[in-house]
């Protein structure tokens, strides 16, 4: 029976992914170590207080006592989750990102060293591959070329986990995913800030010429990848996920006016990212054949159930608006951590 210590499952893909898990794993316990930043929401996981497979822990990866501590309730395999994960906070102060996404990683993988975990998963991006032409995929092969504060943590990260396998033989393997949507994606990525602002009528900003290409993934997706790369992937390997579903972001931004029945006046051109990456796309070849990993949810279904399930989430959405949800903790735990 594996005990996982799951980090970041508070977060819009770590939620998911151990809903995912719980659901179709009998046989699998997990506790979630988060320091519920403000990306991580304890209602993500409401549904499962009192389950009695799930543990949340509320801790700092960057703190080693916190992650020994829970080391010591016997966890047997590690996927690191938690990171800070927007860009354009990484443009405006890099310091979180190096902290959590890089020193954090480095904290866990000691600890799993001494733990002597069976697996450890680090959940990184395809945002460290850089950026591409209107040409090509990014493969496991492809050179690491990180162009943001961001991806240049997750590529620092990245050099640690490989360095850990080679070094010292730990049992590592990496997930390099494309843009994930979904539920509970927290409203400042394009997506859910585009359906929400939308269901509000409010604009939504498109950033330069809007003509920047994302390959999109369903969460669900993203979360069976990991669960493969968990299960089956080899120490030491690289496996690339994507949705082979290309969109320009003026495209994708129509169809989310289109679906909503929203005039397309609502669209406001704004500055560009600074060193915005023009183009990402994904083989996955590799996860296909070495896995047996496919995505299995079509964009168009996909993206139907998601702008329903935030028209359907209005209390989550507003409590995030608000900031109540930074207070769930203190209600249910009755004190701050
Ligand atoms: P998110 O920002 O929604 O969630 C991050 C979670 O990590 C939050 O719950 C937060 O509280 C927690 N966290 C942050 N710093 C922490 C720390 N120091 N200690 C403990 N917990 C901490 O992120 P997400 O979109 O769910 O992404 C999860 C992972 O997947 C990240 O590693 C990200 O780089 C990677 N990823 C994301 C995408 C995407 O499209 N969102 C695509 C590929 C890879
Ligand atoms: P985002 O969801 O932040 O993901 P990432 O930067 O990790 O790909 O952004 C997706 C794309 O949408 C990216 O090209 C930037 C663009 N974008 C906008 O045009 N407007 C916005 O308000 C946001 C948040 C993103």
């Amino acid at each position: 029976m594996s005990k996982l210590l799951v980090t970041g499952g508070c977060g819009f893909i770590g939620s998911n992914f151990v809903r995912h898990l719980l659901q179709t794993d009998p046989t699998v316990s997990i506790i979630n170590l988060d320091a519920l930043t403000y990306a991580g929401n304890l209602a993500n996981l409401a549904d499962l207080a009192g389950h009695p497979r799930y543990q949340f822990v509320r801790g700092d990866i960057t703190d080693r006592d916190a992650v020994r501590k829970v080391m010591k309730l016997g966890v047997t395999e590690v996927i690191n989750f938690a990171a800070e994960s927007h860009v354009d906070r990484s443009i405006h102060d890099s310091g979180p990102f190096v902290l959590t996404n890089v020193l954090g990683t480095q904290t866990l993988l000691d600890a799993a060293r001494e733990f002597q975990v069976s697996k450890y998963v680090q959940v990184s991006t395809d945002e460290v591959y850089g950026s591409l032409g209107a040409t090509g995929y990014f493969t496991e092969e492809t050179p690491l070329a990180p162009n943001s504060p961001y991806s240049a943590s997750k590529a620092g990260a990245d050099a640690l986990v490989r360095a850990y396998y080679h070094t010292f033989g730990l049992p590592a393997v990496i997930t390099r995913c494309s843009n994930n949507y979904g539920p509970y994606q927290f409203p400042e990525k394009l997506i859910p800030l585009f359906v929400t602002n939308l269901l509000a009528d409010l604009q939504v900003p498109v950033y330069g010429d809007g003509q920047q290409v994302r390959d999109w993934i369903h969460v669900l997706d993203h979360c069976t990848g990991v669960e493969a790369a968990w299960r089956k992937g080899r120490p030491g390997e690289v496996y690339n996920f994507g949705g082979r579903c290309e969109k320009t972001n003026l495209d994708l931004t129509h169809t989310l006016l289109d679906l909503l029945g929203k005039p397309h006046s609502l669209i406001r051109y704004v500055q560009d990212r600074l060193g915005h990456d023009r183009r990402y796309a994904i083989d996955c070849t590799k996860a296909e054949t070495e896995l047996g990993w496919k995505p299995q949810v079509p964009f168009a279904e996909g993206l139907r159930a998601t702008i329903r399930w935030y028209e359907q989430n209005t209390a989550w959405v507003s409590a995030i608006r608000t900031g109540d949800y930074l207070r769930y903790y203190e209600k249910q735990y009755g004190q701050a951590a």
